[in-house]
């Protein structure tokens, strides 16, 4: 079992094999990635909206991040393990690099992503010696609406352009969210890292979703672009309610669930 580098991702493009990436933010999720085969998890800054009940991922802070990554490195062995910077956490060269090295030496993460055309903040970290994802498209960090982005040529320009400034910058690859797949193609036929897709149509080389949206158990809401491959969250809601009529009639907990006493020790605490 060996560990997912850097190489083995980029080497999957050069051989045409695509690459998985799943988010998870816990030890037990990370655990069945990790088994599941997966090539890299993500502790997405989507932590915010699906675990902890925010509003939005620009409340998620560092310490979150940390605490969540850190558990994730604890049940994944061999998947590489990406941190998500969050909103604001890379606004200057500086903070950008003591930030992404926190996600390395406390939390053992491999990577960092980053959201956006921040060219600057991922030289800089790239330059400290920590790998760097971008991510372009729909960058919900700032995005005023969440909505497709390059759909019109000029706008499709630019977020080709960003890939290409990212990828001169030495990122390693480009996550691209909600783009269209004709766009999202071009720019896979364009540079020579991997795109890795989310809502960006079949020809990334690889693709990413969040892991409660395909498992079911996220329904605030679900993006055009998730395929839901299970629903736990009715499972998890059908078990509960089970215990919960089990305990009401008397039926939980039953003599296998119960431990048992000497009955000479009985008699003694009677006699007391
Ligand atoms: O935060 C996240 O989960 C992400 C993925 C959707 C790419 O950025």
């Amino acid at each position: 079992m060996e560990k997912v580098a850097i190489r083995h991702i980029q080497q999957k493009k050069a051989t045409g094999k695509k690459i998985t990436m799943l988010t998870a933010y816990d030890y037990f999720m990370a655990k069945l990635v990790d088994e599941a085969g997966i090539d890299a998890i993500l502790i997405g800054d989507s932590l915010g909206m699906v675990i902890l009940g925010y509003q939005s991922t620009t409340q998620v802070t560092m310490n979150d991040m940390i605490r969540h990554a850190m558990a994730v490195r604890r049940g994944a062995k061999r998947a590489l393990i990406i941190g998500d910077m969050p909103y604001k956490s890379f606004d200057t060269s500086d903070k950008a690099v003591a930030n992404a090295r926190r996600f390395i030496k406390e939390a053992g993460c491999d990577a960092v992503k980053l959201e956006g055309e921040s060219r600057r903040a991922a030289s800089a970290i790239i330059k400290d010696g920590i790998p760097v994802l971008g991510h372009l498209g729909l960058t919900p960090q700032t995005a005023s609406e969440f909505k497709v982005q390059g759909k019109d040529a000029e706008s499709a320009k630019g977020i080709l352009n960003a890939s290409l400034g990212l990828e001169g910058t030495g990122c390693f690859a480009i996550v691209l969210e909600c783009v269209p797949a004709k766009l999202a193609a071009t720019i896979t036929s364009k540079l020579s890292i991997p795109t890795i897709g989310i809502g960006a149509g079949p020809q990334c080389d690889g693709q990413v979703l969040v892991l409660n949206d395909i498992l079911g158990l996220f329904d605030r809401f679900a993006p055009r672009f998730v395929k839901r491959y299970a629903d736990l969250g009715d499972a998890a809601k059908k078990a509960i309610a089970a215990f919960k009529d089990d305990v009401e009639t008397g039926k939980f907990p039953g003599s296998e669930h119960s431990f048992k006493m000497k009955k000479e020790e009985l008699e003694k605490l009677k006699c007391e």
